[in-house]
């Protein structure tokens, strides 16, 4: 079955990559704690069109083989073509939902997820992490929870978008979640903080474009009188409408399966 999400994605996927912003700091704190395994197979779930399946790839080398799991097929066709321009063979592309990929028990040293956890089913999704993670295998969920969205750019200054936006977890709930899948234990919880400048204009562009799958969730009239009333909030706020500035916050929940 097909969701309105689904179709948000489908619909996206061609320009994704280049209305996200991409970050290599939670690549660097992976590969920090992946550091010295000779050899790794791992999953990105939720992979959409690939700029975090690529960075992963590129850091963790030769030893490393990565399957790319997504429900959409227009992100995985995106991320076959990211990957292979860039060099990027050992990876094989699975259409599937992330509470069941078809691979088999404990075949899995690492899984990932960036930014889908809160469009998944979570104790499916971990139930299937543990059956598909070998003894010890590593888990990593990066992810912006409810409290860090409402301090960004469109949290303070976009009417709605808090209302709109009411997937993303809250503090404690993803360690809730994970209480019920009792082999999968929490290592370690790191923020992370990064300080954003861009103009105006790209803002507006970007959302336009439906770069948050929250936007996705106004129909048209109301995305419009909402950006109209965001482009006077931040003229208000910022005499420099080239240079406007904020601070995104994210999450990474280091996790694991011990069996
Ligand atoms: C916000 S995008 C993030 C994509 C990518 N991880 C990144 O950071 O660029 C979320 C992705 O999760 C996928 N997705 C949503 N629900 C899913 C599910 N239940 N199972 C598998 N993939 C799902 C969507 O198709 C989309 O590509």
């Amino acid at each position: 079955m097909h969701t309105n999400m689904d179709l948000h994605f489908s619909q996206v996927a061609r320009e994704y990559r280049a209305i996200r912003t991409t970050d290599s700091e939670p690549i660097d704190y992976i590969v920090s704690k992946l550091n010295g395994q000779k050899k790794l197979i791992g999953a990105d779930v939720g992979c959409g069109a690939g700029r975090y399946s690529l960075m992963l790839c590129q850091a963790l080398g030769k030893r490393f083989s990565l399957y790319c799991c997504d429900r959409s097929p227009e992100m995985l066709r995106e991320l076959e073509k990211h990957m292979g321009s860039n060099g990027i063979h050992k990876f094989t592309a699975i259409n599937s939902s992330s509470e069941k990929i078809p691979l088999d028990n404990d075949t899995l040293g690492a899984l990932f997820t960036f930014n889908a956890i809160h469009h998944f089913s979570i104790i499916e999704f971990f139930q299937e992490c543990s059956r598909l993670l070998v003894g010890d295998g590593q888990l990593f969920v990066y992810t912006r929870l409810k409290e860090q969205n409402s301090r960004n750019i469109w949290g303070k200054y976009f009417p709605g978008f808090l209302k709109k936006e009411t997937r993303l977890y809250q503090q404690g709930e993803i360690e809730k979640g994970l209480s019920e899948v009792s082999s999968l234990v929490l290592n370690s919880v790191t923020k992370f903080h990064y300080q954003r400048s861009v103009s105006l204009d790209r803002l507006v562009h970007i959302v336009k474009r439906r770069h948050y799958s929250t936007f996705s969730l106004y129909n048209d009239t109301e995305l419009a009188d909402a950006l109209s009333q965001f482009e006077k909030n931040i003229r208000s706020e910022f005499s420099d409408t080239k240079n406007v500035y904020w601070e995104d916050e994210n999450i990474m929940y280091h996790i694991s399966n011990r069996k």
